[in-house]
């Protein structure tokens, strides 16, 4: 871990990426909570829909807006973070609706592009959409 940490010195996003089961979750965690105990303001971040983030964090759930990890639970594993540590959980149809209300000219636009067939499997099930919605 010190020297993924020392490697990573200096950047403002990572992408833990990987097969199922290799340790994504639990890097990222360890990646944002490193830089949260040292004094910065993290965000993890993560674009499946599973809950692991959130248990292994002690939280009861994750939405789309980040969320601080209040101190009671860094003090229940006798941690007292000089930073702050925020987590999330992408919601990737939210995320795209949330794009087309900020740059649809009117709320007439705003509402027949969210109607439209075509958007809904664009934003819904189309593969890719997840990462890009990611970014
Ligand atoms: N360094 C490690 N050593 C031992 N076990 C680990 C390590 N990192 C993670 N694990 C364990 O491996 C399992 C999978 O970890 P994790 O959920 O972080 O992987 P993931 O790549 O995010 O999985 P998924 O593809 O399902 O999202 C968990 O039970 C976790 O506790
Ligand atoms: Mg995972």
């Amino acid at each position: 871990m010190g020297a993924l940490l020392r490697s990573l010195e200096g950047k403002r996003v990572a992408v833990v990426v990987g097969s199922g089961g290799v340790g994504k979750t639990s890097v990222s965690a360890a990646i944002a909570l490193s830089r949260a105990m040292s004094g910065g303001r993290a965000l993890v971040c993560t674009i499946d829909p599973a809950r692991r983030l959130a248990t292994a964090l002690g939280l009861g759930s994750l939405g789309n807006a980040e969320a601080l990890v209040p101190p009671e639970a860094f003090a229940r594993s006798g941690l007292a973070p000089e930073g702050q540590l925020f987590a999330m959980m992408l919601d990737v149809k939210r995320t795209w609706d949330d794009l087309v209300a900020r740059h649809a000219p009117d709320a007439a636009t705003r509402d027949r592009i969210l109607g439209n067939r075509i958007y809904q499997q664009v934003s819904g099930a189309l593969a890719g959409s997840q990462e890009y919605m990611a970014m």
